[in-house]
């Protein structure tokens, strides 16, 4: 399980890492990463953190279509970091990219407007989601929110049921675990499938 001080990588495994873009946009997941850019209705001027950002992909569709917002990625994984890089050079895209655990964020309290997170959550086991929740609460400013996507919502007849991490996701699990952190206005606002999988949108403030 993922706490403060280790975390499973994008793909499970540092080697299978190069597949991670490839497989994610075979699969269908960048438009995931869109839904989830268009949900946070991000500002111009916004300072805006993406938590497990793994390759850069949330992070670099918001610079491209927020080209006056401040983007920051975060990750654990320093291979990870060095393809987000690597794309962000190529596509010539401020990124200010960040090795850092969620439960641990480096940031100063009230520093972000909007705070994303795809596909990362299932990689923390629960009480590590509840810390890093609450880490994402802390350097959220008066009037910020918190945009989630990640499997989770109703499993039934979904073969990824069996996965520990992903069942744990299940029914009420996130919103119940970012009550638990703090925040007052929770709401799921949709949801998608992938790999015959449920992928579930959440907001959060307060
Ligand atoms: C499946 S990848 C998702 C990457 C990216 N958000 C996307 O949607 O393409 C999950 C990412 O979560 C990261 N991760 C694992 N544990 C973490 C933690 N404790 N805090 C922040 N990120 C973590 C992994 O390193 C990995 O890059």
């Amino acid at each position: 399980m993922s706490t403060t001080n280790d975390y499973i990588p994008a793909m499970g495994r540092n080697w299978l890492l190069p597949l991670y873009d490839p497989f994610t946009q075979l699969v269908g997941a960048r438009s995931l990463h869109r839904h989830l850019v268009a949900q946070a209705a991000i500002g111009p001027d916004h300072d805006v953190l993406d938590v497990g950002t793994g390759t850069g992909n949330v992070a670099l569709t918001v610079a491209r279509r927020h080209p006056a917002a401040t983007v920051n990625g975060l990750d654990p994984d320093p291979l990870a970091l060095a393809r987000a890089e690597l794309k962000a050079d190529r596509a010539g895209l401020p990124v200010r990219w960040v090795r850092g655990f969620g439960g641990d964020l480096p940031f100063e309290g009230a520093s972000f407007d909007r705070v994303l997170t795809a596909l990362a959550l299932h990689h923390l086991d629960g009480p590590a989601q509840v810390t890093a929740l609450a880490e994402i609460r802390r350097v959220l400013r008066p009037g910020g929110s918190l945009h989630i996507v990640d499997f989770g919502g109703e499993h039934e007849h979904n073969p990824l049921r069996r996965n520990r991490r992903l069942a744990a996701n299940s029914g009420d699990a996130i919103p119940q675990r970012l009550r638990e952190a703090g925040f007052t206005d929770v709401a799921e606002t949709g949801h998608r499938s992938v790999l015959g999988s449920r992928c579930t949108f959440f907001k959060a403030a307060g």
